[in-house]
């Protein structure tokens, strides 16, 4: 099959079921989706023109992993998005295959103002998965792709570097491109290989140039880092990368100094971009105004193994989201600081507040004009709180609650999500709270399958899916150990 016979079926498939999967229950209020099948880690995030554009990883033949393709939306401000027609599909001998496809990448603009994407074709023939990296053209903004006649443009691994090698990275730096690798240096992601990314080096996007390892796991970041991204912010260069293989960190960061000519990433700091259960395979682009926006898959791999199925959403039609585009900064300590992006904002409708509350062991329900899809800023006062714990009952009824809990005795925040649903959220998440300063501002946004939090100024933050679809759910408030006072509580109502 041509690639245009490819794209023209993926598209019938996705028409035709639509207009089932919008119907379902758990669709998001405000968060992206495709409008069917399966949809997972963001691609090509490029802002351009006045437009913000997201491709990703998408089947559009059922809603469970499998045959790759990108699908394509376009946003004038991250959060209405136009489903545009999917852009890239398996078609040739090089990343056809039902178990493979057009994996992730990235998209550039060329010096003939064509977009570029950068993918890696996964195919197998019978020998094993072979991961190879190819570019296809867009020169009308994104809508069709031809597949370049010479791909792959990277056709082997490295020496060293097992058959792990994806996700390529491209970047303009000093008037050359770059590409970084995700790759598992040794016996493999699976085989307690280790996780590195590599450095490749281009004058015309054509004929690469491999430079070598930039940085490497050395026992400390999983077995291999799937979806790499470089990019400098505030003075330094981040590395972000979703390691395999590393218990609960799934969007590590870390912080540095990138000497393109050795290569070498060198690391002063690393931290985690987000601590819930979803947030994976994280790229970032840069706006007109100077803004570094992270994309995220608001999933992972690991929930998928908990009930052998891809989850509650596959039975209507439909499975993946992005968690919220954010904005990142770097602070003095060279931890990044992530902020929802103010264009939510626009979406907040029915403001209630809350001026100078004091909280103990009784539960107090915080008013809210929608209890589902909704975003609520709590500004507590430190000075005044001698309470151990504040508990947040989240889509709460008398049976059924999510738990978020500061703890200030142990300077911890927790989401617990055992009680959250019918049964199909589990476990608890837990990280470390600074807790500088004399306020703690809790940050929360919650729509029909999701809650993220950020707090800490914007250090911790944690993306979660939960699945509550019963009635009566209310969010309130209760402190163990002493009192817990707010400054204020703000909700609205979110909707697009
Ligand atoms: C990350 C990932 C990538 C790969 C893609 C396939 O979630 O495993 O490494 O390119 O998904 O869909």
């Amino acid at each position: 099959m041509t690639h245009s016979e490819s794209l023209r079926k993926a598209q019938e498939a996705i028409d035709k079921s639509a207009p089932l999967a919008s119907k379902g229950r758990f669709r998001q209020h405000y968060h992206f989706m495709a409008p069917a099948g399966w949809l997972n880690d963001p691609n090509g995030c490029i802002w351009r023109r006045g437009t913000y554009h997201l491709f990703y990883q998408h089947n559009p033949y059922a809603a469970v992993w499998g045959a790759m393709h990108w699908g394509h939306a376009t946003s004038a401000d991250l959060l209405h998005w136009q489903h545009q027609p999917v852009a890239l599909a398996p078609s040739e001998v090089y990343d056809d295959h039902p178990q493979g496809g057009v994996f992730s990448g990235s998209i550039v603009v060329d010096e003939n103002d064509a977009l570029c994407a950068f993918y890696t074709a996964t195919a197998n023939h019978g020998d094993g998965f072979i991961q190879t990296q190819c570019m296809a053209h867009s020169r009308d903004g994104g809508i069709s792709f031809q597949k370049y006649q010479d791909n792959p443009v990277i056709a082997s691994v490295p020496e060293g570097i097992s058959a792990d090698f994806r996700d390529p990275r491209v970047i303009r730096h000093n008037g050359l491109w770059y590409m970084v690798l995700g790759a598992s240096l040794g016996k493999g992601a699976w085989h307690g290989g280790e996780g590195c990314a590599c450095l490749y080096r281009s004058e015309n996007l054509k004929k690469w140039e491999y430079c070598g390892i930039i940085a490497r796991s050395e026992g400390r970041y999983g077995t291999m880092w799937e979806c790499p991204d470089l990019f400098p912010l505030d003075g330094k260069w981040i590395l972000t990368f979703s390691p395999m293989f590393m218990g609960g960190r799934k969007a590590v960061y870390l912080t540095g100094e990138m000497d393109f000519d050795v290569p070498r990433f060198n690391i002063l700091g690393d931290g985690e971009i987000d601590w819930g259960c979803e947030y994976y395979a994280v790229q970032s682009m840069l706006d007109d105004g100077g803004r570094r926006i992270l994309m995220a898959w608001q999933n992972g791999w690991d929930w998928m193994s908990w009930w052998k199925d891809f989850g509650p959403t596959a039975q209507e039609g439909w499975c993946g989201c992005m968690a919220l585009p954010r904005t990142v900064t770097l602070d003095q300590a060279n931890k990044l600081i992530s902020k929802p992006v103010c264009e939510l904002e626009m979406l907040r409708k029915n403001k209630k507040k809350i001026v100078g509350l004091k909280v103990g062991t009784e539960k107090i329900s915080i008013p809210c004009s929608d209890p589902v899809s909704f975003e609520l800023k709590m500004e507590i006062d430190l000075t005044q709180t001698a309470a151990q714990k504040l508990h947040i009952l989240l889509r709460a009824n008398t049976e059924k609650y999510t738990v978020v809990t500061v703890d200030f005795s142990t300077k911890k925040l927790r989401f617990d999500r055992n009680n959250s649903d019918d049964g199909y959220s589990r476990g608890i998440k837990e990280c470390d709270l600074l807790l500088t300063g004399s306020t703690c501002i809790v940050h929360l946004f919650s729509d029909i399958s999701s809650i993220e939090i950020f707090t800490d100024e914007g250090m911790t933050t944690m993306s979660n899916k939960v699945y509550p679809l019963h009635v009566n759910q209310k969010t309130c408030v209760w402190a163990e150990g002493g009192d817990a006072f707010f400054k204020t509580i703000n909700t609205w109502a979110l909707g697009l």
